[in-house]
């Protein structure tokens, strides 16, 4: 495990363990140097790339949050019961924790809410918020890409059990065999009493799919791009940003949605000493983002050993957030 730095930020104390540069620039040289070019969607999270996260989230056409948002607000007191009193609350991938809010304005005496976030400044501010809203929780930020491993700071007051919330269907950006190996992991962190409550978007209209991830605004797009604007600051790359478009495609058979940075011209790129060469039309991928069905997530969290206890859904059935037990 990496080492944990603790620091006293804002009215908050920061479990820090800040992701380094060197892990970044191997993972980032790892992606560009295979043959399908790659970049990891996890580096979209920098200050301005959060910022844009959340501009996105209000767009007409991301009917996600909203569909979350509205399930969250239609059963949040059904889903406070079902987790029960005295919960340690986690959040893995927290960003500005919307939806938490109304978890939170439900929940029974939680006894901690520990949100976890790559993105170091938004999740401070967000934590620093979060301890002046609501005085009488604990918060316990971890700055950390939780896709690796980090440890839960224990609270001051005990809690009855450890639930991890996932919303957000962050879950869809990992391909199945990596998803069922973080829904353990996941399971694993909770222990043996604990629960997780995960947001899941659903299969449904190729159109509708396809416009949410290729707004009218260009904010996808942008999105996109910073990931570029970011490696260029933060690895010295001389990435060309006016020389790749945004493309999302929707894959059917794979029932995933793709997000790709197409190269406009044959051209070379710059990065820690290598270069790498584009074709004209050549596309890096930069996003999966996976539309389950009920019926095949429920066999993916059986493989994690996860128990499907509860799915709540809105009309359209287009989101679902489920909660799941240790089988
Ligand atoms: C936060 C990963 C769920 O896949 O819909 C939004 C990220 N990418 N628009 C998603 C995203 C493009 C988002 N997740």
């Amino acid at each position: 495990m990496n080492d944990v730095r603790i620091s006293q930020a804002l009215s908050v104390t920061l479990h820090d363990y800040h992701p380094r540069t060197a892990e970044m620039r191997e993972e980032i040289l790892d992606g560009l140097r295979a043959q399908q070019k790659t970049l990891p969607c996890k580096y979209f999270y920098d200050d301005r790339g959060s910022r844009l996260f959340d501009v996105i989230c209000e767009l007409p056409e991301y009917y996600l949050t909203r569909t979350e948002l509205g399930i969250m607000e239609v059963s949040a007191t059904d889903m406070a019961a079902s987790l029960g009193a005295r919960v340690r609350l986690v959040e893995p991938g927290s960003g500005s924790s919307l939806k938490t809010r109304l978890l939170l304005d439900h929940l029974v005496r939680p006894s901690a809410y520990v949100p976890v976030d790559i993105s170091r400044a938004h999740l401070v501010t967000t934590a620093d918020c979060l301890n002046q809203v609501y005085p009488e929780l604990e918060v316990l930020p971890v700055c950390a890409d939780f896709s690796q491993s980090f440890a839960i700071p224990a609270p001051r007051r005990t809690a009855q059990r450890t639930v991890i919330y996932f919303p957000g269907s962050t879950i869809g950006n990992f391909e199945p065999a990596a998803a069922m190996e973080l829904l353990k992991r996941l399971r694993r962190l909770a222990g043996p009493n604990g629960a997780l409550l995960i947001g899941v978007d659903l299969r449904k209209d190729e159109a509708v799919l396809q416009r949410a991830y290729s707004d009218t605004a260009g904010v996808t797009a942008e999105f996109n791009l910073n990931i570029l604007r970011r490696i260029n600051r933060e690895l010295h790359a001389d990435f060309n940003l006016n020389g790749f478009r945004h493309r999302a495609v929707y894959n059917s058979a794979a029932g995933r949605i793709e997000m790709h940075l197409v190269s406009c011209d044959n051209q070379l790129v710059r990065l820690a000493g290598d270069s790498f060469s584009f074709l004209e039309d050549e596309a890096i991928v930069t996003e999966y983002s996976y539309k389950h069905t009920l019926a095949g997530f429920k066999v993916l969290a059986a493989k994690a050993g996860l128990q499907v206890e509860k799915v709540w859904t809105d009309d359209r059935r287009w989101f679902s957030v489920q909660y799941l037990t240790a089988a």
